[in-house]
């Protein structure tokens, strides 16, 4: 199989149009056995769920050219029950798990050509999604589905790939206490916004949130969770109903404790107390682990002393530790990888 001719390194996190997609339909109460095609365009009612409603949910995850060749995925099975707990919670049916798993294997199989080679810095981006698209006009959900995954080739999410970036601390909040923050809801980010326009005019990189119920705690950013250092080097890393539960960050904080031997905590943690910390990163499929220079709080700066100029060294280790599992170069534990081909 013979590679796109595309400058690998120089990709942003963009979509790039790939040959195939996989598509589901779901009527009737019941999942059609789900095919790849060549479209990517979807025609729909005018009023279909999605469009008035909002009834959609994603997913994320990265297949990897790995040291030996082969074609990997990272933990497919967690982005499926994630995907399920979603679903539910927006009143749409599960697409079950080991179809969701074979579906990625189908999607990276037939855009193999697309998967970025082994250290060429990118990786293929899956975009697992549903929506409900039959037309409704009262306030339910529908009786019509589709679930996709799309894919598209990606370098680093923020500009400048590793280099330490700059978060403002939120006026808005991205959920609400008992609302839909745990789940990777697409309203979730078109509350988000407004919000990060306003922090990329006010020149910051992302914004942090607080906990919606009293806004005292740090919650994640719009589109990643975040980990802190502490001065006697243990993870620490918020605990909240109403945060997305990353996979990185758990996978994070695995390889903390059983590859680096590391003391992890997950906890509240208060803005007060953020200052105390020595390293900050943002952690997500997408964000991998980005470092974090400072966070400012309504123009008073709270820098970590170890990520100014690059990646501190802790995040640095866990950075090379999970992306060595994930490219091969690492044992990594059991069922963590899914090979395609
Ligand atoms: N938090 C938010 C709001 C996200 O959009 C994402 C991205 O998926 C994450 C956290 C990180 O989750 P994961 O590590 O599973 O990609
Ligand atoms: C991911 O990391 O997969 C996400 O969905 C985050 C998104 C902001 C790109």
């Amino acid at each position: 199989m013979e590679k796109k001719n595309i400058d690998w390194a120089s990709l942003g996190f963009g979509y790039v149009q790939t040959d195939k997609r996989y598509v589901s339909y779901f009527k009737d109460g019941a999942w059609d056995n789900g095919a790849l095609i060549d479209d990517p365009n979807i025609v729909m009612n005018e009023c279909a769920c999605v469009l008035q409603y909002a009834q959609t949910c994603f997913e994320g995850l990265k297949a990897y050219t790995t040291e030996d060749g082969s074609i990997v995925t990272f933990r497919p099975d967690l982005n499926a029950e994630r995907m399920e707990s979603s679903a539910k919670r927006l009143s749409m049916p599960v697409f079950p798990k080991d179809r969701f798993i074979d579906a990625v294997k189908q999607v990276v199989a037939a855009n193999a050509a697309w998967v970025p080679p082994y250290g060429s810095g990118a990786t293929l981006y899956l975009r697992p999604y549903m929506f409900g698209y039959n037309p409704v006009i009262g306030v339910k959900p529908a009786t019509e589905y589709q679930f996709r995954i799309l894919t598209t080739p990606v370098g680093p999410y923020f500009k400048g790939g590793a280099k330490p970036i700059t978060i403002r601390v939120s006026d808005y909040d991205r959920a609400a206490p008992r609302g839909t923050g745990n789940v990777k809801a697409g309203l979730n980010y078109a509350m988000s916004l407004y919000a990060i326009v306003d922090a990329h005019e006010q020149g910051f990189d992302e914004n942090i949130y607080l906990d919606p119920g009293t806004r005292t705690y740090i919650e994640e950013t719009g589109g990643a969770n975040i980990i802190f250092i502490t001065k006697d080097n243990k993870m620490v890393t918020p605990k909240s109903d109403s945060i997305l539960p990353s996979i990185t960050r758990r996978s994070l904080m695995y390889v903390a404790e059983k590859y680096l031997g590391m003391q992890v905590e997950e906890r509240p943690i208060a803005l007060e107390e953020i200052g105390d910390f020595v390293e900050a990163g943002l952690c997500g499929t997408a964000a991998v682990i980005s470092p974090v220079k400072k966070i400012v709080d309504h123009g008073k700066d709270i820098p970590f002393v170890n990520c100014q100029e690059e990646m501190g060294p802790t995040i640095k280790k866990l950075y090379d530790t999970l992306t060595g599992i994930q490219m091969g170069r690492i044992e990594a534990p059991e069922g963590w990888i899914v090979k395609v081909m």
